[in-house]
């Protein structure tokens, strides 16, 4: 039988061959993401080294000896590979179930290929089954939670996480995201919020996905 996590390690394995000689590569976040750094540890002599969306996968990638440049200090990259939460058939995401999507947000957006590696239990057709986690300055997360509730969704404080940035995490539960750019650009305009998960302004430009006969790719 293959199991969830058998498919999340065929689809970053097969995100290896995306991979070039001498190149910096962007990293996401994640279980998934996980098998990916593994398998770049592999072929860690081919690249230059890596830049990371969050502290964990920097740990990850440091553990390995791959070198983590400052996002700052490089300028753009060929790949950035992450997973998902949810994605569409339009390859728009909701990303921020590990609490990482302003950097991961950043790194992709930097990229000038993001490959989304996932399992097949992600693809969906409507984005919002998985609850939309939006980044928020500790200050605003009542006031952003109230303008949540009027555009019809439920949001609820995810207790005890503080994001890499130091903020913190509001999941929202009961939203049919129809028009995830739309969406995506009015979250953001509530003042406090720093991000939000729907990745739709800068989708997937290639999706590989783990299923029980190996990954398959789409671009
Ligand atoms: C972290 C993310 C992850 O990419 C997303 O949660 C998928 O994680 P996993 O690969 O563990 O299923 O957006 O912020």
């Amino acid at each position: 039988m293959t199991t969830q996590d058998d498919k999340k390690r065929a689809a970053a394995q097969a995100a290896m061959q995306f991979v070039k000689a001498d190149t910096i590569v962007g990293v996401g976040t994640g279980s998934t993401v996980n098998y990916f750094i593994d398998a770049l540890a592999e072929k860690q002599d081919l690249i230059k080294g890596a830049v990371s969306s969050s502290e964990a996968s920097t740990q990850r990638l440091k553990n390995h000896g791959i070198e983590v440049f400052d996002l700052n200090e490089v300028g753009s990259f060929d790949i950035y590979v992450d997973g998902a939460d949810e994605i569409t058939e339009h390859k728009h995401m909701i990303k921020g179930g590990g609490a990482a999507l302003t950097r991961e947000k950043i790194v992709a957006a930097v990229a000038k290929t993001f490959i989304c590696i996932i399992d097949d239990t992600k693809q969906v057709p409507i984005l919002g089954k998985f609850p939309l986690p939006i980044e928020v300055i500790p200050l605003a997360r009542s006031y952003v939670a109230r303008e949540i509730v009027k555009l019809g969704g439920d949001p609820m404080y995810r207790q005890g996480v503080v994001t890499d940035n130091g903020n913190v995490i509001i999941d929202v539960f009961n939203l049919d995201i129809l028009n995830p750019p739309e969406l995506e650009t009015t979250i953001n305009q509530i003042v406090g919020v720093v991000c939000n998960g729907i990745f739709a302004h800068r989708g997937a430009d290639i999706v590989i996905t783990g299923t029980d006969n190996g990954a398959q790719i789409s671009q």
